[in-house]
């Protein structure tokens, strides 16, 4: 698909722990580079992310990010024509830095500057890839804060928001499963690799919401069983016993994530379905969407697992759409910690 030449976009993202940085060339498509400081290191001891910390040290490592970022893309901020930068939603010290340092660099440079919506340029990180997805589509969109099913009929928005969790996001209850099983922080990535080593079987859970033919989610209580579970063998696990229940565990929200998506696809006759946010990292989820959408003959896009998690390439894609929607915005643009993608419908 040839779009039409908009700007060379140099994007941030800072709404939680990653500082990101990325420029994108003035087809929309092509990455100049794309950088991500994560820091883990400095959260992993608290067993989660302390967002003062958080925000300190972006603004620590602004300068050298972006210096990274340009020299990687051969660029210069002379030869950069918009900058986009996530305003929300995300931890608020957080948003400012990465706001009111783009702010600077706009008046500084006289060159104008979009806000962008993350979960929006999260879904926007499927057009990074060769093909991309054609309109319209479902999305599934799971991070760290959201699961969302959203009906996407123009790159940008408006969208549709057709299912939603009613209590905790998939990642959350990844990551909270993961602190209870003492494998630290974040706990998404540790579970998906000790899963692959286990026996899904052994350690069964109840399906969420069950008999419920909805398109919403609901994690909670997911949580709570296996608080239970491990309670009930002992309180801590190891070897292969911690994989199997791991495997368990993550077979029971793949399976529930699968069944509402490809659900939402019949429901809404569309037969394209693109997986979004950080646990569409997930090896298990990916595998079976591809497996199951060969079976249901629907189009599964994945994007590549550096873009599923947070990083400003999907940013900058997104800023690039708005740019070309004709968006503009000023120094009056504000952080925007929660802030729904779309009306539910
Ligand atoms: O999109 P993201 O990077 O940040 C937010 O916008 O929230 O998503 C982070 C979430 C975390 O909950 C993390 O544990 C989860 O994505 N995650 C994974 C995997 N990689 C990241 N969950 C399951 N399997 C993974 N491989
Ligand atoms: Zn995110």
């Amino acid at each position: 698909m040839v779009e039409p030449v908009g700007p060379r976009v140099l994007a941030f993202e800072s709404s939680c722990d990653e500082l990101a940085v990325a420029v994108l060339e003035p087809d929309g498509h092509t990455l100049g580079a794309s950088v991500v400081h994560s820091q883990i290191d400095l959260h992993a001891r608290y067993g989660g992310v302390v967002p003062e910390i958080a925000s300190r040290d972006h603004v620590r490592r602004l300068d050298d990010v972006l210096d990274t970022a340009l020299e990687q893309s051969g660029q210069t901020l002379e030869t950069v024509d918009a900058f986009a930068v996530t305003q929300g939603p995300g931890l608020v010290g957080c948003l400012l830095c990465g706001l009111e340092y783009v702010k600077g660099l706009a008046v500084g440079l006289g060159r104008p500057l979009v806000g962008v919506h993350h979960l929006e340029a999260h879904l926007a990180a499927a057009d990074l890839e060769e093909v991309m997805p054609e309109l319209p589509y479902v999305a599934l969109l799971v991070s760290g804060g959201h699961t969302h099913l959203i009906r996407v009929e123009q790159r940008g928005g408006p969208h549709a928001l057709i299912g939603a969790t009613r209590d905790d996001a998939a990642g959350e209850a990844f990551d909270k499963t993961a602190k209870l099983l003492g494998l630290g922080y974040p706990g998404g990535v540790a579970i998906d690799r000790l899963a692959a080593e286990g026996d899904a079987g052994r350690f069964p859970f109840p399906a969420p919401m069950p008999g419920k033919d909805n398109l919403d989610f609901s994690f909670s209580g997911l949580k709570t069983a296996a608080q239970r579970q491990l309670r009930d063998l002992g309180g801590a696990l190891e070897g292969q016993d911690l994989a199997d229940f791991c495997a368990g565990f993550q077979r029971t929200i793949v399976d529930n994530l699968l069944k509402k998506s490809f659900r939402a696809c019949r429901r809404e006759g569309l037969s394209r379905l693109v997986l979004a946010g950080g646990v569409a990292a997930n090896s298990e989820l990916r595998e079976r969407a591809l497996e199951r959408g060969r079976r249901e003959q629907v189009e599964v896009f994945l994007p590549s697992r550096k873009f599923c998690t947070d990083n400003a390439a999907m940013v900058a894609r997104a800023g690039w759409l708005r740019w070309m929607a004709g968006a503009r915005d000023t120094l009056d643009l504000a952080a925007r910690p929660s802030w729904p993608i779309a009306e539910r419908r």
